[in-house]
């Protein structure tokens, strides 16, 4: 098969052609039509996120394809099923983290010191095929494209768990802040859900896709944000913690900041404010993840019902390359998906 493969930390991803992969019991084998490039995938390759423990070195987390085989003891899927394997798979089960019992999340990648990820700990979906856990490969709904699904698989899956997260009030207000992949598909979620919704991106070229994508108003900073009445919620979607930290000055009382971006070099801070600390607002501050497969599947019927659309850039797979500089530079708009 044609493969996707990152040859060494730093390196242009090539496409090569490797040994097929085969599923094995509980396993499906998956042919993959589109997956997207996450920003988590260029952080992968230059090493700031752990680089692929897998040989040869094959990426890609928002995959959407149909099965293809079926390993032994699989009942939930059948060949020809259309389905979505997202970041986290499975957890080993008996680690102190599984034995919680709580639903497979991005909680249990960081948490379970074995679990299956996607793209991490196993092969990926930058490739014609995959192998994945039976349970960790998701329907797709009728009528869903591959090159739509590929991003709710981890964008849409990361910023509908946000906004669920943040269970804000109907008469609450939302910002998003930073508008790349989460965050484009972040406006669209709360727009759908009809709460005034508020964009806050430094980039001044996004402010009318921003605009065209469901936000009411559109700022630069959190301070901006202040200054137009602040926000109940704040989805920190940007790969910049500076930026997450400088959104609170746009937060409401009683205001809840859920922070999804990672950033590999900088912390996120609270800024001395004797004026207004943290505790007399009574802010909360909280993270969001792939938060649990309910949360994909909301995503995912929100997508085929046409109330949010993934904007996409798609790229056939001999230019898989192309896509990720692309990505790299942050000049996408607003998922790469490549198709194979
Ligand atoms: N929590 C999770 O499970 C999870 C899952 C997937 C991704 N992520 C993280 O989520 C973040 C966004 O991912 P993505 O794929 O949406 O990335 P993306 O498409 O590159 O979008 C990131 C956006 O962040 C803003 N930004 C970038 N650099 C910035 C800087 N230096 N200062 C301020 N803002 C900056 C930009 O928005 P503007 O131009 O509008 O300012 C940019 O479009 C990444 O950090 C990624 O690692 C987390
Ligand atoms: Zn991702
Ligand atoms: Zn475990």
């Amino acid at each position: 098969m044609k493969a996707a493969v990152i040859p060494e930390v730093n390196g242009r991803w090539e496409l090569r052609e490797v040994p097929a992969p085969r599923p094995g019991p509980g396993e499906v084998l998956v042919r993959v039509r589109a997956c997207g490039v996450c920003s988590n995938d260029v952080m992968a390759t230059r090493g700031i996120i752990p680089f692929p423990a897998v040989s040869p070195a094959i990426t890609g987390h928002e995959v959407a394809g149909e099965i293809a085989e079926v390993g032994d003891g699989v009942t939930a899927h059948a060949v020809g099923d259309r389905v979505g394997v997202p970041w986290v798979q499975a957890g080993c089960g008996r680690c102190d983290y599984c034995r919680r019992g709580l639903p497979v999340t991005g909680q249990t990648a960081m948490s379970c010191p074995a679990a299956v990820s996607t793209g991490f700990t196993v092969q990926g979906g930058h490739a014609e095929y995959m192998v994945a856990k039976a349970e960790g490969t998701f329907p797709l709904p009728d009528g869903l494209s591959y090159e739509s699904a590929a991003p709710v698989l981890c964008a849409g899956y990361t910023s509908w768990s946000a906004l669920r997260q943040a269970d804000p009030k109907p008469h609450e207000r939302v910002a998003v802040v930073g508008i790349g992949a989460l965050g484009h598909l972040a406006l669209q979620f709360a727009r759908s859900c009809g709460f005034e919704t508020i964009a806050v991106t430094r980039s001044p070229g996004k402010h009318d896709l921003a605009r065209e994508l469901g936000a009411d108003l559109v700022v630069g900073s959190g301070k901006e944000l202040l200054e137009v009445g602040g926000a109940d919620v704040i989805l920190a979607t940007a790969s910049s913690s500076a930026a997450a930290s400088e959104s609170l000055l746009g937060l409401r009382p009683d205001g809840r900041l859920v922070l999804c971006g990672l950033d590999g070099t900088d912390s996120f801070n609270l800024a001395p404010d004797p004026m207004r600390p943290i505790f007399s607002q009574r802010h909360q501050i909280t993270g969001a993840t792939h938060n649990g497969p309910r949360y994909l599947r909301e995503a995912l019927e929100l997508v085929a019902a046409g109330k949010v659309t993934p904007l996409v850039e798609t790229f056939p797979m001999e230019r898989v390359a192309d896509a990720v500089d692309r990505v790299a530079k942050g000049d996408v708009r607003f998922r790469a998906v490549v198709t194979y």
